[in-house]
């Protein structure tokens, strides 16, 4: 496994370091001339405002000379961390050859394709290419499972983000993204997920774990359940955008048992949560269950080229060359950097190292949890993490200002992080798998001072 030593050298030396409050005037001007000739839903400056000018491993800097640990990680896409020397080396060769190539092969393309072989498990024997985007993926998948079953309909479930496309859209449940926009594409049917802290159906016994798959195997069983049997039942095996949620293995290998006796596909969108994210490749591999078909993005295109892929099984394999097509399927500086940065994790065992460093950060995130009266529940696996920030403790009252409080105080203070969850409450810790112990646990203490600070504020 890679050392600390070596995993400091991909960051600034010395995070965080506000020598200015941010936003600063280069950062000010910047953003003003953004807000001013960009659409106004431009979304991430509203909370962390700032312009960017360098990153390195898991810190950033901005145009003012603020350097931040970066707990967002460009929403997990920067496993490997800003910069990774490996990653530019291979994309500046690559660059140099050939940079378009819809789905016509070349060296890249084939080198990627066997080492994503190398990494899936064995029973997922295809990778196909969407577009740029992961929702591009998600709509790839949801192709194949209506092609291969003749079917249409698809079940998510509550706290789902597949993305911001159609089909994805249709099966993204914050309100927020789907209000306003009339009849999104029909066919989406929601179940609840394995959500304990605010269980959907309030329970607390020790089964209560599977009840929102027991909930599941009612709706594909129960032929007036008003729900056909759908094409897909699409699952994030960790929920990111809905807020860090870790179901237990029991309750993915439940979804996987029903989907397999109802002869329904089970897509796992693995756009966040793979390659390396959760201590594992794939999070599914938490429950030791395999898919039908996975997503892939974010991570997958190294340092932020844009890429994104599925693999699925065999028997699946079955739509005619051109079923589906788009002239972006094909990033060779993506295919080589993806490349790069997989070997990377793989020859350093960084998924190993990001389960143990995750174990570390989050048994700190719990004694953060017991000693404050804001944090309703610290949770996670790996380096993906949350905390529900709630404005009582026994209530559970969730407090989505307070979480972007801890947002703003923490980007003054020099780490970025972002929030999601049902309810804006969630602070959610997405941090480069490069990060070292060191540059997390100064997290965890600058955390705690905003925590304290904010608990002061609120009385
Ligand atoms: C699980 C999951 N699926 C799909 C997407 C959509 O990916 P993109 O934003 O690249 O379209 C995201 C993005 O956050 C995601 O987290």
């Amino acid at each position: 496994m890679i050392d600390e030593k070596k995993l400091a050298e991909l960051s600034f030396p010395s995070a965080p370091d506000i020598k200015v409050a941010p936003p600063g005037p280069k950062s000010q001007e910047i953003l003003n001339y953004q807000d001013q000739n960009e659409g106004s839903a431009v979304s991430y400056t509203r909370g962390m405002p700032m312009a960017l000018k360098r990153g390195r491993g898991a810190t950033i800097e901005d145009a003012d000379g603020n350097i931040y640990i970066d707990m967002f990680g460009g929403a997990g896409v920067m496993a490997v961390g800003h910069g990774h020397p490996d990653v530019l080396e291979a994309a500046r060769q690559e660059i140099e050859n050939v940079t378009h190539a819809l789905d016509i092969p070349t060296e890249s393309r084939a080198k990627l394709v066997k080492l994503l072989k190398e990494l899936l498990p064995k029973e997922l024997t295809r990778v196909f290419f969407g577009g740029p985007t992961g929702s591009d993926a998600v709509e790839t998948a949801l192709k194949l499972a209506k092609w291969n079953t003749g079917r249409h309909g698809i079940i998510a479930f509550e706290g789902a983000y597949h993305g911001m496309t159609g089909a994805a859209l249709a099966l993204t449940t914050d309100s927020s993204h789907r209000d306003g926009l009339g009849p999104l594409v029909p066919g989406a049917q929601f179940v609840p997920y394995d959500y304990r802290y605010r269980h959907p159906f309030g329970c607390k016994d020790e089964d209560s774990d599977l009840y929102a798959a027991d909930y599941l195997e009612r709706v594909l069983s129960d032929s007036h359940s008003g729900v056909s049997k759908p094409a897909a039942v699409i699952m994030e095996p960790v929920q990111g955008e809905g807020g860090s949620i870790p179901p237990s293995a029991r309750f993915l290998q439940r979804v996987r048992e029903i989907t397999e006796h109802h002869g329904v596909l089970l897509i796992c969108d693995e756009i966040q949560s793979g390659l390396g994210r959760t201590g594992k490749m794939f999070a599914f591999e938490h429950a030791g269950i395999v898919p039908d078909i996975v997503t892939m993005s974010k991570a997958l295109g190294g340092v932020g080229f844009p890429i994104s892929a599925i693999a699925y099984k065999e028997e699946l394999n079955t739509w005619p060359p051109g079923k589906t097509i788009g002239t972006f399927r094909g990033n060779m500086i993506a295919f080589a950097a993806g490349h790069a940065a997989l070997t990377f994790m793989r020859d350093n065992e960084i998924p190993q190292r990001a389960a143990k460093l995750g174990e570390k950060v989050l048994a700190e995130l719990k004694k953060l949890e017991a000693e404050s009266k804001i944090i309703g529940d610290a949770r996670g696996i790996g380096l993906m993490m949350g905390l529900e920030i709630v404005r009582d403790k026994k209530t559970k009252e969730p407090a989505g200002d307070l979480a972007k409080k801890v947002r703003k105080y923490l980007h003054q203070r020099g780490v970025m992080i972002e929030v999601g969850g049902h309810h804006g409450n969630v602070a959610r810790l997405l941090p480069p798998l490069v990060i070292t112990e060191e540059l997390a646990m100064k997290t965890v203490e600058i955390l705690r001072g905003v925590i304290q600070d904010i608990e002061r504020e609120v009385g």
